[in-house]
């Protein structure tokens, strides 16, 4: 028998409001046909002031929660993977834990941007497996529309706000269900190519999002392939093998060139970047609750998860659901 983490709910939560691109287009210098051929996004949900980081991620956690048949007191530790926390301090995670009525536990934020999920998941499948809890909610929740330059047409059609979530419990099993490998990557020098121009520490300012769109998209491609290639390769399995691969979806044109690079046919990826767009750390949980709900990804499952953002860091990891 082998103590894995796995994966025994998910859950999502979207802004009520949702903006189409020729909505956009009323009030940005851009046009519905140029941001669906270049990015593949129709959609985003854009959050109202009383709908933040914590809200929509202790919505996406009582989902989670629910489907895996637990309550709120079950939890000993709480993540949330955010670069748009409600405040400085305290973490968004606790905020989850009053929000949804969990008692003392562990909780603290992970901050790598779009791959925070995959960072998130691999703390998360660490600490379990070492006994700092037994179940543990997962959770990616971004409210970037607060930090978008609404003049700036480069970034602020490509993002959405939204939140995801998974509940991860440590059993012993005699299979190959759960998490069965996580390979995460940074490299700091790239940090100027995709930031925030402010912060607590520098400006005293929250600052804007800042993006070398087409240095990131060459990256993405050759880091995305590659760490997927890692993951797949420490657990002595291929590609065909794969059921499902749930990228992070920042463009589809990115999924599209990651998944021909791995030999993967466009069925048997799970595309939401059309209905959300860019929901940094929460894209991965909310495409993964949503290909789970509507029955595409079954109970036995391989599946792949994987995002590359800000740092840049990127990740990826494999699970059995
Ligand atoms: O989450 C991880 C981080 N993010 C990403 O992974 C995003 C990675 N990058 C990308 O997805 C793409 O690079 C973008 C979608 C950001 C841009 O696509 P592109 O094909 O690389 O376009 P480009 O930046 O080379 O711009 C092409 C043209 C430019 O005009 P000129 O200079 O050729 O005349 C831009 O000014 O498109 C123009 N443009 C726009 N036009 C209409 C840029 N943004 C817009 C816009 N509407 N919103």
């Amino acid at each position: 028998m082998t103590l894995r983490a796995i994966l025994t709910g998910t859950g999502s939560a979207l802004p009520r409001t949702r903006v189409s691109n020729a909505e956009l287009a009323d009030r940005v210098d851009t046009s519905d046909e140029w941001i669906v051929e270049r990015t593949g996004i129709r959609f985003r949900h854009i959050a109202e002031p009383d709908e933040t980081t914590a809200t929509l991620g202790a919505a996406a956690a009582k989902e989670a929660l629910a489907a895996a048949g637990l309550e709120a007191a079950d939890i000993g530790l709480i993540i949330v993977a955010t670069a748009t926390p409600d405040n400085t301090f305290p973490a968004s995670a606790t905020k989850v834990q009053a929000l949804i009525g969990a008692p003392d536990c562990i909780a603290f934020d992970v901050a790598a941007v779009c791959s925070g999920f995959l960072y998130a998941v691999s703390v998360a499948d660490s600490m379990l497996r070492t006994g700092a809890a037994r179940h543990a909610l997962v959770i990616g929740s971004e409210t970037f529309s607060r930090i978008l330059d609404w003049e700036d047409r480069t970034t602020c059609v490509l993002f959405g706000d939204g939140a995801g979530a998974v509940v991860l419990s440590a059993k012993h099993v005699d299979d190959d269900q759960g998490i069965l490998a996580t390979r995460l990557h940074a490299e700091g020098k790239y940090g100027d190519m995709l930031y925030v121009d402010g912060g607590p520490s520098t400006t005293g300012t929250v600052g804007h999002v800042r993006m070398q769109g087409r240095e990131v998209f060459r990256h993405a491609v050759t880091n995305l392939a590659s760490v997927l290639g890692e993951v797949m390769t420490e657990i002595g399995l291929s590609p065909d093998q794969i059921d499902w691969i749930v990228p992070h979806q920042a463009n589809k044109r990115i999924i599209d060139a990651t998944a021909k690079k791995l030999g993967l046919p466009a069925e048997r990826v799970v595309l939401t970047v059309d209905q959300h767009a860019n929901t940094s750390a929460a894209s991965v949980p909310l495409a993964l609750d949503l290909a789970m709900r509507d029955g595409r990804i079954k109970r036995g499952d391989l599946v792949v998860l994987e995002a590359m953002g800000g740092g840049f860091t990127w990740g990826a990891a494999v699970l059995r659901v």
